[in-house]
């Protein structure tokens, strides 16, 4: 049996990796998180470690008590603006952490899987973004991530580097929310939401994520994979897709421009992800757009 650690498990992605991963008889699963489990489930029956992994001593301690075969990271301090004005805490979880993971990972001959992002690059491109691309981080979370990388990349063998991408899916109550489920609480309740219009991206469902890290598991090479949806559209366009579904009117949604916004936090323009090497490498299979948002939306 194959022991996997997820890290961020309280997180929107961590938790649903943990779920699917625990469901599996082949696996023996550990979900650890800085704060203790925040959403207890009995059916799967996953262990739960509290940690810190800012703290190289407790990563030390916490791999001991694991002994993984598999490491999956998608801890991260993941909201832009936060980072932009809390660079220290950022650095310090976004990449000195990840460090600690890989250096690690190393020691005990585990496979580490890393999940990045899309805004590593400065959206400057108007064709999708390859894995071969120099990142170019507009924003200092990007900054933050693309050094995360760096420390995976030089620290340890056996990795893989999972980018995604507005992740979207059903959160718990109290995780963060994602554009599908915003755009759709506020259709619902009749209030008006303003959307950019030029910006692009490749949006992930949540499940497709377990996807492709479990096909990154089980893969005998290191590298960076594109790991997101298969459409690239603006964020107004997701927000047209999610009324279209609800069949609900979209007069409630004001597409309006970057500038327009003028949000504290650069973000690229044009992010979208070419997926090419995981459909290859990886037989990566992603659901589309719109069977994304039913699958989020039909509960
Ligand atoms: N969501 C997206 O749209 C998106 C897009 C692109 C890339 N990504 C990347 O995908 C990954 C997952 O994103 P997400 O949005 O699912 O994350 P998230 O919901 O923000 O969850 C991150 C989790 O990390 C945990 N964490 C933070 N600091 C920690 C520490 N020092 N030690 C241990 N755990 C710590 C937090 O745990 P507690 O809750 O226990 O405090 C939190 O639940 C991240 O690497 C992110 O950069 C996400």
């Amino acid at each position: 049996m194959k022991r996997i650690l997820v890290i961020g498990a309280n997180g929107f992605t961590g938790r649903r990796l943990l779920s699917d991963l625990s469901r599996q008889p082949a696996y023996r699963v550990t979900g650890c998180s800085l704060r203790p489990d925040l959403f207890p489930d009995p059916v799967p029956a996953y262990h739960f470690i509290q940690a810190d992994i800012r703290e190289e001593e407790t990563v030390k301690r916490l791999f001991e008590a694991v002994q993984p075969d598999y490491v999956i990271n998608t801890s991260a301090l993941s909201v832009p603006d936060y980072c932009e004005i809390h660079r220290e805490e950022a650095l310090l979880t976004n990449a000195i952490a990840v460090g600690h993971l890989a250096r690690m990972a190393e020691t005990h001959a585990c496979r580490l899987i890393h999940l990045s992002t899309d805004f590593v690059f400065d959206g400057c491109s108007s064709t999708l973004y390859t894995e071969n691309e120099k990142p170019n981080p507009v924003n200092y979370y990007g900054f933050t991530k693309w050094k995360g990388e760096e420390e995976v990349i030089n620290n340890c063998h056996n990795y893989a580097i999972a980018r995604v991408a507005i992740v979207y899916g059903t959160p718990y109550k109290g995780q963060h929310g994602n554009i599908v489920q915003l755009v759709a609480d506020r259709l619902r309740a009749g209030q008006p939401i303003r959307v950019v219009a030029d910006q692009w991206r490749t949006p992930t469902y949540v499940g497709d994520v377990t996807q492709g890290i479990e096909a990154l598991m089980l893969h005998p090479e290191s590298g960076i994979y594109h790991i997101t949806g298969p459409t690239c559209l603006s964020i107004a366009d997701i927000a047209y897709r999610v009324a279209d579904y609800l069949q609900l009117s979209p007069s409630l949604i004001e597409p309006i421009t970057t500038s327009a916004m003028s949000e504290a936090t650069p973000r690229p323009l044009f992010s979208g992800l070419s997926i090419e090497k995981a459909k290859r490498e990886l037989n990566y299979r992603p659901c589309s757009i719109d069977e994304g948002i039913k699958r989020s939306l039909a509960v």
